[in-house]
Protein backbone atom coordinates (compact mmCIF):
# COMPACT_ATOMS: atom_id res chain seq x y z
CA UNK A 1 0.00 0.00 0.00
CA UNK A 2 1.21 3.42 -0.62
CA UNK A 3 2.49 5.36 2.21
CA UNK A 4 0.31 9.00 2.77
CA UNK A 5 1.12 12.04 4.54
CA UNK A 6 -1.65 13.21 7.55
CA UNK A 7 -3.56 15.94 6.90
CA UNK A 8 -5.52 18.03 9.13
CA UNK A 9 -8.87 20.02 8.17
CA UNK A 10 -10.46 23.03 9.74
CA UNK A 11 -13.13 24.48 9.42
CA UNK A 12 -14.31 27.53 10.82
CA UNK A 13 -18.13 29.17 10.86
CA UNK A 14 -18.61 32.71 10.44
CA UNK A 15 -22.12 34.56 10.45
CA UNK A 16 -21.46 34.43 6.66
CA UNK A 17 -19.24 32.36 5.79
CA UNK A 18 -17.90 29.10 6.38
CA UNK A 19 -13.90 28.80 6.01
CA UNK A 20 -11.89 25.56 5.60
CA UNK A 21 -8.42 24.73 5.05
CA UNK A 22 -6.31 21.61 5.12
CA UNK A 23 -3.00 21.73 6.84
CA UNK A 24 -0.13 19.38 6.89
CA UNK A 25 1.87 18.10 10.21
CA UNK A 26 4.33 21.13 10.07
CA UNK A 27 1.51 23.50 9.76
CA UNK A 28 1.47 24.40 6.67
CA UNK A 29 -1.62 25.25 4.55
CA UNK A 30 -2.25 22.61 1.58
CA UNK A 31 -5.72 23.95 0.49
CA UNK A 32 -8.23 26.24 1.07
CA UNK A 33 -11.81 27.23 0.53
CA UNK A 34 -15.03 28.41 1.43
CA UNK A 35 -18.87 28.84 1.16
CA UNK A 36 -21.86 30.44 2.50
CA UNK A 37 -23.00 29.85 5.75
CA UNK A 38 -26.68 29.39 5.08
CA UNK A 39 -27.79 30.61 8.53
CA UNK A 40 -31.60 31.15 6.65
CA UNK A 41 -31.83 27.25 6.00
CA UNK A 42 -31.34 26.30 8.89
CA UNK A 43 -28.83 23.85 11.46
CA UNK A 44 -29.45 21.00 7.89
CA UNK A 45 -28.47 23.72 5.62
CA UNK A 46 -24.88 24.66 7.66
CA UNK A 47 -24.72 20.99 8.30
CA UNK A 48 -24.90 20.63 4.46
CA UNK A 49 -22.48 23.52 3.40
CA UNK A 50 -20.18 22.05 5.83
CA UNK A 51 -20.26 18.61 4.21
CA UNK A 52 -20.06 20.42 1.15
CA UNK A 53 -17.00 22.14 1.82
CA UNK A 54 -15.07 19.37 3.87
CA UNK A 55 -15.81 17.24 0.66
CA UNK A 56 -14.06 19.78 -2.07
CA UNK A 57 -10.98 20.18 0.56
CA UNK A 58 -10.48 16.55 0.79
CA UNK A 59 -10.82 16.70 -3.03
CA UNK A 60 -8.29 18.98 -3.10
CA UNK A 61 -5.74 17.01 -1.38
CA UNK A 62 -6.14 13.65 -2.37
CA UNK A 63 -2.66 12.85 -1.83
CA UNK A 64 -2.88 13.21 1.81
CA UNK A 65 -4.89 10.77 4.60
CA UNK A 66 -7.04 13.37 6.54
CA UNK A 67 -7.41 12.35 10.12
CA UNK A 68 -9.74 14.36 11.57
CA UNK A 69 -12.07 17.69 11.24
CA UNK A 70 -11.99 20.38 13.77
CA UNK A 71 -14.53 22.58 13.95
CA UNK A 72 -14.97 26.24 15.47
CA UNK A 73 -18.25 27.56 15.48
CA UNK A 74 -19.46 30.42 17.54
CA UNK A 75 -21.86 30.29 20.70
CA UNK A 76 -21.28 28.29 23.64
CA UNK A 77 -19.87 25.16 22.68
CA UNK A 78 -19.85 21.38 24.30
CA UNK A 79 -16.86 20.90 23.58
CA UNK A 80 -16.61 17.39 24.94
CA UNK A 81 -19.69 16.26 23.05
CA UNK A 82 -19.05 18.25 19.84
CA UNK A 83 -22.31 19.94 20.84
CA UNK A 84 -23.43 23.73 19.78
CA UNK A 85 -25.36 24.63 22.63
CA UNK A 86 -26.38 28.54 22.33
CA UNK A 87 -25.31 30.17 19.36
CA UNK A 88 -27.33 33.26 18.63
CA UNK A 89 -25.69 34.63 15.35
CA UNK A 90 -26.58 30.94 13.87
CA UNK A 91 -29.83 31.05 15.40
CA UNK A 92 -29.21 27.31 17.29
CA UNK A 93 -29.66 25.57 20.12
CA UNK A 94 -28.74 22.41 21.65
CA UNK A 95 -27.67 21.22 17.71
CA UNK A 96 -25.31 17.95 17.69
CA UNK A 97 -23.25 19.63 14.67
CA UNK A 98 -19.92 17.11 14.86
CA UNK A 99 -21.82 14.15 15.15
CA UNK A 100 -24.44 15.48 11.95
CA UNK A 101 -20.55 16.60 10.28
CA UNK A 102 -18.83 13.20 11.42
CA UNK A 103 -22.11 10.71 10.15
CA UNK A 104 -21.40 12.35 6.30
CA UNK A 105 -18.06 12.48 6.11
CA UNK A 106 -17.12 9.59 7.93
CA UNK A 107 -13.53 11.19 9.84
CA UNK A 108 -13.70 11.84 13.39
CA UNK A 109 -14.44 15.55 14.30
CA UNK A 110 -13.79 17.70 17.15
CA UNK A 111 -15.22 21.02 18.13
CA UNK A 112 -14.71 24.46 20.10
CA UNK A 113 -15.63 27.97 19.93
CA UNK A 114 -14.43 29.64 16.98
CA UNK A 115 -12.80 32.48 18.74
CA UNK A 116 -10.99 30.11 21.05
CA UNK A 117 -9.97 28.08 18.11
CA UNK A 118 -9.15 31.50 16.65
CA UNK A 119 -6.70 32.22 19.94
CA UNK A 120 -5.32 28.52 19.47
CA UNK A 121 -4.20 29.65 15.89
CA UNK A 122 -2.60 32.59 16.93
CA UNK A 123 -1.13 31.48 19.94
CA UNK A 124 0.29 28.18 18.25
CA UNK A 125 1.22 29.61 14.70
CA UNK A 126 0.54 33.62 14.80
CA UNK A 127 0.92 37.11 16.91
CA UNK A 128 0.46 35.31 20.06
CA UNK A 129 3.23 32.68 19.04
CA UNK A 130 6.13 34.41 21.60
CA UNK A 131 4.07 35.09 24.75
CA UNK A 132 2.42 33.10 27.71
CA UNK A 133 -0.39 35.32 28.28
CA UNK A 134 -2.42 36.63 25.29
CA UNK A 135 -6.40 37.74 24.02
CA UNK A 136 -7.33 37.44 20.94
CA UNK A 137 -10.39 39.79 20.35
CA UNK A 138 -12.12 38.93 17.08
CA UNK A 139 -14.36 41.35 15.63
CA UNK A 140 -16.77 40.57 12.80
CA UNK A 141 -20.62 39.69 12.82
CA UNK A 142 -19.95 39.37 16.47
CA UNK A 143 -17.26 40.10 19.28
CA UNK A 144 -15.28 36.75 20.24
CA UNK A 145 -12.49 36.13 22.62
CA UNK A 146 -9.97 33.71 23.45
CA UNK A 147 -7.85 34.14 26.30
CA UNK A 148 -4.78 32.28 26.92
CA UNK A 149 -3.19 31.96 30.44
CA UNK A 150 0.28 31.08 31.02
CA UNK A 151 0.10 29.33 27.87
CA UNK A 152 -3.22 27.48 28.65
CA UNK A 153 -6.58 28.08 26.90
CA UNK A 154 -8.89 29.22 29.60
CA UNK A 155 -12.70 28.11 28.49
CA UNK A 156 -14.26 28.88 31.70
CA UNK A 157 -17.12 26.04 33.24
CA UNK A 158 -18.53 23.41 31.03
CA UNK A 159 -16.41 25.53 28.18
CA UNK A 160 -18.74 28.60 28.49
CA UNK A 161 -16.78 31.17 29.20
CA UNK A 162 -14.70 33.75 27.54
CA UNK A 163 -18.10 35.26 26.14
CA UNK A 164 -16.12 38.62 25.85
CA UNK A 165 -18.67 39.85 23.60
CA UNK A 166 -21.56 39.59 26.02
CA UNK A 167 -19.42 41.41 28.89
CA UNK A 168 -22.05 44.39 29.36
CA UNK A 169 -20.33 47.94 28.50
CA UNK A 170 -23.30 50.32 28.80
CA UNK A 171 -26.36 49.76 31.54
CA UNK A 172 -29.38 49.75 29.41
CA UNK A 173 -27.46 50.24 26.34
CA UNK A 174 -27.99 49.38 22.81
CA UNK A 175 -29.63 45.63 22.21
CA UNK A 176 -27.84 42.57 21.39
CA UNK A 177 -28.44 39.70 19.32
CA UNK A 178 -27.95 37.59 23.24
CA UNK A 179 -31.15 39.39 24.17
CA UNK A 180 -29.53 41.55 26.38
CA UNK A 181 -28.39 45.36 26.45
CA UNK A 182 -25.43 47.04 26.34
CA UNK A 183 -23.05 44.36 25.37
CA UNK A 184 -19.50 44.92 24.06
CA UNK A 185 -20.45 43.34 20.53
CA UNK A 186 -23.65 45.43 20.46
CA UNK A 187 -21.04 48.49 19.70
CA UNK A 188 -17.35 46.85 19.03
CA UNK A 189 -18.50 44.32 16.34
CA UNK A 190 -18.81 44.75 12.27
CA UNK A 191 -22.29 44.57 12.62
CA UNK A 192 -22.35 47.29 15.19
CA UNK A 193 -20.32 50.07 13.32
CA UNK A 194 -22.02 49.04 10.16
CA UNK A 195 -24.92 49.72 11.51
CA UNK A 196 -24.11 53.09 13.30
CA UNK A 197 -22.91 53.96 9.71
CA UNK A 198 -25.85 53.47 8.52
CA UNK A 199 -27.86 55.14 10.92
CA UNK A 200 -25.34 58.40 10.49
CA UNK A 201 -25.89 58.11 6.77
CA UNK A 202 -29.42 58.98 7.53
CA UNK A 203 -28.78 61.65 9.85
CA UNK A 204 -26.42 63.48 8.00
CA UNK A 205 -27.58 64.21 3.98
CA UNK A 206 -24.16 66.23 3.74
CA UNK A 207 -21.93 63.35 4.69
CA UNK A 208 -19.93 62.60 1.94
CA UNK A 209 -19.99 58.52 2.21
CA UNK A 210 -23.16 59.35 0.26
CA UNK A 211 -21.05 60.05 -2.89
CA UNK A 212 -20.53 55.83 -3.12
CA UNK A 213 -22.64 54.64 -0.57
CA UNK A 214 -26.69 54.43 0.26
CA UNK A 215 -27.45 53.15 4.24
CA UNK A 216 -28.01 49.89 2.39
CA UNK A 217 -25.07 49.38 0.92
CA UNK A 218 -22.40 50.42 3.64
CA UNK A 219 -19.52 47.80 4.95
CA UNK A 220 -17.47 47.79 7.83
CA UNK A 221 -14.82 49.77 5.61
CA UNK A 222 -16.93 52.57 4.67
CA UNK A 223 -16.27 54.88 7.71
CA UNK A 224 -12.89 54.34 7.53
CA UNK A 225 -12.45 54.64 3.77
CA UNK A 226 -13.70 58.58 4.73
CA UNK A 227 -12.71 59.08 8.24
CA UNK A 228 -9.59 61.88 6.63
CA UNK A 229 -12.38 63.58 4.37
CA UNK A 230 -15.69 63.29 5.93
CA UNK A 231 -16.70 64.84 9.78
CA UNK A 232 -19.78 61.98 9.73
CA UNK A 233 -17.37 59.30 9.34
CA UNK A 234 -14.88 60.61 11.93
CA UNK A 235 -17.54 60.78 14.31
CA UNK A 236 -18.64 57.13 13.40
CA UNK A 237 -15.07 56.35 14.18
CA UNK A 238 -14.49 58.24 17.73
CA UNK A 239 -18.24 56.06 18.78
CA UNK A 240 -16.51 53.01 17.94
CA UNK A 241 -13.07 53.19 19.22
CA UNK A 242 -14.22 55.02 22.20
CA UNK A 243 -16.26 51.88 22.61
CA UNK A 244 -14.01 49.29 21.58
CA UNK A 245 -11.08 50.17 24.00
CA UNK A 246 -13.52 50.42 27.44
CA UNK A 247 -13.66 46.65 26.45
CA UNK A 248 -10.36 46.03 25.53
CA UNK A 249 -9.11 47.91 29.24
CA UNK A 250 -11.80 45.81 31.05
CA UNK A 251 -9.71 42.84 29.37
CA UNK A 252 -6.23 44.21 30.25
CA UNK A 253 -7.26 44.84 33.60
CA UNK A 254 -9.04 41.85 34.83
CA UNK A 255 -6.04 39.23 32.59
CA UNK A 256 -2.98 41.82 31.85
CA UNK A 257 -2.26 39.90 29.20
CA UNK A 258 0.88 40.98 27.46
CA UNK A 259 -0.34 41.13 24.48
CA UNK A 260 -4.19 41.55 23.30
CA UNK A 261 -4.45 40.68 19.80
CA UNK A 262 -6.99 42.10 17.03
CA UNK A 263 -8.72 39.58 14.36
CA UNK A 264 -12.04 39.54 12.50
CA UNK A 265 -12.50 41.39 9.08
CA UNK A 266 -12.17 44.74 11.04
CA UNK A 267 -8.58 44.22 11.67
CA UNK A 268 -7.51 44.52 8.32
CA UNK A 269 -7.63 47.97 9.03
CA UNK A 270 -4.42 47.44 10.61
CA UNK A 271 -2.42 50.67 11.72
CA UNK A 272 -5.58 52.73 11.30
CA UNK A 273 -7.61 50.74 14.35
CA UNK A 274 -5.01 49.11 16.24
CA UNK A 275 -2.67 52.74 17.01
CA UNK A 276 -5.59 55.20 18.10
CA UNK A 277 -6.58 51.62 21.09
CA UNK A 278 -3.31 51.55 21.91
CA UNK A 279 -3.23 55.47 22.73
CA UNK A 280 -6.80 55.17 24.59
CA UNK A 281 -5.62 51.41 26.17
CA UNK A 282 -2.38 53.47 27.87
CA UNK A 283 -4.55 56.43 28.94
CA UNK A 284 -7.14 53.94 30.84
CA UNK A 285 -5.28 51.63 32.01
CA UNK A 286 -5.05 50.94 35.86
CA UNK A 287 -1.96 52.09 37.18
CA UNK A 288 -0.71 52.62 33.77
CA UNK A 289 1.59 51.21 31.43
CA UNK A 290 4.76 51.41 32.74
CA UNK A 291 5.17 48.03 35.04
CA UNK A 292 2.93 45.80 32.88
CA UNK A 293 2.86 47.28 29.36
CA UNK A 294 -0.02 46.06 27.22
CA UNK A 295 0.41 45.75 23.23
CA UNK A 296 -2.70 45.88 20.64
CA UNK A 297 -1.82 44.22 17.88
CA UNK A 298 -3.06 43.44 14.82
CA UNK A 299 -3.18 39.61 14.65
CA UNK A 300 -1.51 37.91 11.98
CA UNK A 301 -3.40 34.80 10.40
CA UNK A 302 -5.83 37.18 9.27
CA UNK A 303 -9.15 35.61 8.82
CA UNK A 304 -7.79 31.98 8.39
CA UNK A 305 -6.97 31.75 12.50
CA UNK A 306 -9.72 30.41 13.39
CA UNK A 307 -9.71 27.12 10.43
CA UNK A 308 -6.04 27.05 11.63
CA UNK A 309 -6.98 26.44 14.83
CA UNK A 310 -9.33 23.70 14.70
CA UNK A 311 -7.42 22.30 12.51
CA UNK A 312 -4.66 22.31 15.38
CA UNK A 313 -7.30 20.84 17.60
CA UNK A 314 -7.14 17.46 15.61
CA UNK A 315 -3.31 17.65 15.48
C1 LIG B 1 -20.67 34.62 20.28
C2 LIG B 1 -19.32 34.02 20.53
C3 LIG B 1 -18.47 34.08 19.28
C4 LIG B 1 -18.44 35.47 18.71
C5 LIG B 1 -17.69 35.55 17.40
C6 LIG B 1 -20.50 36.01 19.72
O1 LIG B 1 -21.74 36.57 19.49
O2 LIG B 1 -21.42 34.67 21.46
O3 LIG B 1 -19.44 32.71 20.97
O4 LIG B 1 -17.19 33.62 19.57
O5 LIG B 1 -19.74 35.97 18.52
O6 LIG B 1 -18.27 34.77 16.43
Amino acid sequence: MEFMDNCYIGIDIGGMSIKGVVISPEGNILAENSVVTGVEGGKEQVCANIVWLVNELRKAVDDYKPIGIGIGCPGIIDSKNGVVVFAANLNFNNVPLAHMVGEQVGLPVRMTNDANAAALGEATFGAGKIYRNSVLVTLGTGVGGGIIIDDCLFEGFKSAGAEIGHMIIVKDGLPCTCGNRGCFEAYSSASAIIKKTAEEMKAHPESAMWKTYTPETVNGKTAFEYWDSDQTAADVLEWYLDHLAVGLVNLANIFRPQVIMIGGGISKEGDRLVNPLQKRVDAMLFAGSDYAPVKVVKATLGNQAGAFGAAALVM
